[in-house]
């Protein structure tokens, strides 16, 4: 569900939940024992701390920046969308780095780095492969992405799909987190969020009925998938190899 102004306030609670996670998990997938390289995300006094880069400048990114920031991490946020991260540097008071991102500004971020969380979306399409395999190796043994854009296909060309029973695996000597539904692993806190956020739709199906309520919300009209027994929505029609059928509310 997507409102007018580009905002999706259905998958906005799930992203802030995925961005704080992917930061803990992260810093954790840098010790030992594992794969990792055994680094203290925050440093210590006389020992800097760790590198991490996010590429991607939403919800997971603010989610993830604010949680790497609490830890004493050197943060670098990247994304094309210069006005956001105009926003981010003025909201965490200049803390973090941010930088605009093409292919070249982000090898030379993730050459070296520590983290890389990947949280890019191109709503309607695969996420773009932000992170190519030579980038991948350049990051170092023992490094972790955590790829947050799986569920759209992932961000990095060595990224797969995982699963919280066996969630990480390593490819170019980097750990690899790609696990497809991150707010699984916390469905107490996610459940209330996702609630939060579905319940005043439900109230207003529940208040005018469905067809009213359509009526009234171009946005909750937009997002209906089936009715009537047929499907209406035609990005979901195009991935089954089906024809979707008008929608009647819009
Ligand atoms: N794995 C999980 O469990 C899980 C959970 C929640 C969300 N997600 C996924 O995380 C991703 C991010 O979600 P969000 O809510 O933060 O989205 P968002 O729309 O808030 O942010 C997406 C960001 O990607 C940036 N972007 C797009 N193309 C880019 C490019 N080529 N280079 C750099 N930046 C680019 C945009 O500028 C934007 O800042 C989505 O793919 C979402 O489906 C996954």
């Amino acid at each position: 569900m997507r409102k007018p102004d580009g905002t999706m306030p259905l998958l906005a609670p799930m992203s802030q939940v995925a961005g704080r996670m992917a930061a803990e998990i992260g810093a954790s997938l840098l010790r030992h024992p594992g794969p990792g390289r055994g680094k203290l995300m925050g440093g210590v006094a006389g020992v800097p701390p760790g590198r991490a880069v996010i590429i991607g400048s939403g919800t997971v990114a603010t989610a993830a920046a604010r949680v790497l920031m609490g830890l004493d991490a050197r943060v670098t946020v990247m994304s094309r969308d210069l006005a956001r991260l105009a926003y981010l540097q003025e909201h965490f008071g200049g803390r973090i780095a941010t930088r605009v991102s093409n292919p070249q500004a982000v090898a030379e971020e993730v050459n070296g780095a520590d983290l890389a969380i990947l949280s890019v979306l191109v709503p309607g399409a695969a996420a773009p492969h932000v992170l190519s395999r030579e980038m991948v190796r350049s990051m170092g043994p023992g490094a972790v992405i955590v790829d947050v854009s799986i569920d759209q296909g992932g961000a990095a060309e060595t990224s797969r799909p995982t699963s919280h029973s066996d969630p990480i695996y390593v490819e170019e000597g980097v750990v690899h987190y790609c696990v497809t539904n991150m707010p699984g692993a916390v469905p107490q806190t996610s459940t209330q969020a996702l609630t939060s956020a579905t319940l005043p739709y439900i109230e207003a199906l529940a208040d005018f009925g469905i067809e009213d309520a359509m009526r009234r919300d171009r946005a909750l009209a937009e997002s209906l998938s089936t009715h009537a027994g047929r499907l209406i929505r035609g990005p979901v029609a195009d991935v089954f190899g089906m024809q979707a059928a008008p929608n009647p509310f819009l």
